[in-house]
């Protein structure tokens, strides 16, 4: 019985002292932050934003799902993402190829940090405005529904190359995903479950195009290719948009793993899920389990938005009155 406490009181010796370590914004991270801190209704008014920018134009709820993805790989989910240039900085992350010109709904952001400002000025993130949009636009496109939790602090950092260091290009293979989402705590798993956020939104024609010309690649449906040719010619002078999910463009479901099975999802990294007998099975089970494909997703997006850098010497802060400029 002894030896029994003295166990749990050993654990709860380490148990305290690891959350000592974690970084105060971590440590904070609570579902429902701004109940208790002064800002009551900060998440219905995100969520009445996000709606009604979403109802207008679905594609910016992929846009917002996006961002949060391209925010918390980069520095941590620190609404570094949407730092603006300055003459000191003109090299930001949203100016980075990763994010730029792709990157969309940097409008619903601001309009939802305006009507917050006037609500209860200086109190929430741009971060937390972030990860609760793309909670938002999740539930709106997908009927996934979760609670995220809140309380991250903005970051005064935004540096271009880590976007390119840190963002996954669309021609990776298997291994290179698995080791860049490690890098960042989460697990293959994870990563295929929040691949199919590729069931929404759009691509610009050149970040598939080497799988068209000169010849179709084999690891592509050829008769999907060829519709793509047409939508995307070579030597085309602008850069043209295409659906991600051809048959359920604007919902947010399983359907993006039936298109990986039947070679028909855009990207040679969509692909290479097939290429591991684990995540190959994973996509298998969500083509016939959209519910699970649901909830993983959800899970992954909550383990998501857990990742928060806030790096010694670069203390966070919660940004004024706009979301693209640090106080
Ligand atoms: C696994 C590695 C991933 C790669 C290589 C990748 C790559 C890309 C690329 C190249 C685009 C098209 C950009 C363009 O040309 O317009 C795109 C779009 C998109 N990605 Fe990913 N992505 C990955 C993971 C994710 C994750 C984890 C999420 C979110 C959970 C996500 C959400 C989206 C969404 C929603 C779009 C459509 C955006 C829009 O319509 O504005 N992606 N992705």
């Amino acid at each position: 019985m002894e030896s029994k406490i003295s166990i749990l009181v050993t654990c709860l010796i380490f148990a305290t002292a690891f959350q000592l370590l974690l970084p105060l914004s971590e440590a904070s991270l609570k579902v429902g932050y701004y109940r208790h801190h002064n800002c009551y209704r900060a998440e219905s008014i995100v969520k009445s934003t996000v709606r009604s920018f979403v109802r207008k134009d679905p594609g910016l709820g992929a846009g917002l799902i996006r961002m949060f993805f391209h925010d918390c790989f980069v520095r941590g989910c620190d609404a570094s993402v949407l730092l603006d240039p300055t003459p000191a900085n003109n090299q930001t992350e949203k100016q980075a190829i990763p994010n730029n010109p792709s990157l969309r709904g940097f409008e619903v952001i601001d309009a939802a940090k305006k009507e917050l400002e006037k609500e209860c000025p200086g109190v929430v993130s741009c971060a937390d405005i972030i990860a609760l949009a793309a909670r938002d636009a999740s539930f709106l496109l997908g009927n996934i529904s979760y609670k995220i939790p809140t309380g991250r602090l903005d970051g005064r950092i935004s540096n271009g190359a880590e976007a390119l260091q840190f963002l996954p290009p669309p021609f990776f293979n298997l291994t290179q995903l698995e080791a860049i989402f490690a890098s960042k705590g989460l697990s293959a798993a994870e990563m295929v479950a929040l691949s199919g956020a590729h069931s929404i939104g759009r691509s610009h024609c050149s970040s598939f195009t080497s799988r068209l010309y000169p010849t179709i690649d084999r690891t592509m449906n050829q008769q999907f290719g060829a519709a793509l040719r047409n939508l995307c010619p070579q030597n085309a002078t602008v850069d043209g948009v295409v659906r991600q999910d051809f048959v359920t463009a604007n919902k947010l479901d399983e359907q993006y793993y039936k298109n990986v099975e039947s070679l028909t999802a855009l990207f040679f990294s969509d692909w290479s899920l097939l290429t591991s007998p684990a995540t190959r099975q994973q996509v298998n089970t969500y083509t016939k389990e959209p519910e699970k494909f649901k909830e993983d997703f959800a899970n992954a997006m909550i383990k998501m938005g857990s990742i928060i850098e806030v790096l010694p010497g670069s203390p966070g802060e919660v940004r004024g009155a706009t979301c693209r400029f640090v106080n």
